[in-house]
């Protein structure tokens, strides 16, 4: 039976029992809601290490103020029997209070790679991020932890920061996960309404059309930004935030789709903030 941990104390007790006893601990950061994505997550880390954790916080230093914290779909029952079915033995779910409590102070912010693509459209939003992966790293102390490239820009800066600060933590990212019909899995779905669910599937559809000019040849990242926009353009209740072709490395935007690059968007449909992307290598 999976076990719900809510105090740091109790999981840092854990963890250090499990590794006296000579376990290796695989870890899942999430804020909830888990779909098929977070699964394969759970599922990878699963099959590399002995022991899984899945936190599920919803972070509020990473939403800014106008932002979607309120109606963050929350669902712990669902939560434990997915992550259970993943094959996790625990969930850590702190309250706020347990992770911030009164007169907390200290964040932990990288430069540079979070100016760009989301965190222009969202300031602090890396700034939260970055802080609450760190304390996380503090109390689940995994060897391995796992993220999702649908945000391929956090997974950049969680890179840096466990490089920049000598974390001794596997950082891991593995593959988008997909909706039959394209549509990137995300905890955020759930709040799009049923002629905004398919009018988001533009998004994908923009992105496989790039790389299928890709592949077709053109290497002029303007002409591959145009038929994204254009293709998003046509649906009325889709507003672009950004698309960006950058150097996956850098995140500095390229003019030549050559080496490694990553296109990336973001959108509102309706009231709901999406992010895709697809990693090209040419
Ligand atoms: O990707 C997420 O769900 C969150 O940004 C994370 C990594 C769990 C930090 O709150």
């Amino acid at each position: 039976m999976i076990k719900v941990i809510t105090t740091i104390e109790e999981m840092k007790k854990i963890i250090k029992d499990e590794k006296a006893q000579g376990k290796s601990i695989g870890f899942v950061p999430t804020m909830g809601y888990l779909h098929d994505g977070h699964i394969s997550l759970v599922k990878r880390a699963k099959a590399e290490n002995d022991v899984v954790v899945v936190s599920i916080f919803v972070n509020p230093t990473q939403f800014g103020v106008n932002e979607d914290y309120d109606v963050y779909p929350r669902d712990l029952e669902g939560d434990k029997a997915r992550s259970e079915e993943g094959g996790a033995q625990y969930i850590f779910h702190p309250t706020v209070e347990e992770m911030y409590p009164y007169g907390y102070q200290t964040f932990v912010e990288v430069f540079g790679i979070t100016d760009k693509l989301c965190g222009a459209s969202r300031p602090g939003h890396f700034r939260g991020v970055t802080t609450v992966v760190n304390k996380l790293f503090q109390i689940v102390s995994p060897h391995k932890a796992y993220f999702g490239l649908k945000d391929a820009q956090q997974v950049a800066v969680i890179e840096k920061m466990v490089r920049d600060l000598n974390i001794e933590i596997e950082v891991v990212p593995c593959p988008i996960v997909r909706e039959s019909d394209g549509l990137a899995m995300s905890s955020r779905n759930v709040n799009l309404s049923e002629t905004d669910r398919q009018s988001a599937l533009v998004l994908s559809k923009s992105l496989f059309k790039a790389k299928e000019a890709i592949e077709a040849g053109i290497q002029d990242a303007k002409a591959i930004y145009l038929i994204i926009e254009k293709n998003i353009s046509e649906e009325v209740s889709v507003h672009i935030d950004y698309i960006k072709i950058v150097d996956f490395d850098t995140l500095e935007d390229v003019t030549v789709i050559e080496g490694r690059v990553l296109i990336a968007l973001a959108a509102k449909v309706g009231k709901v903030r999406l992010i895709d992307n697809i990693i090209m290598e040419a």
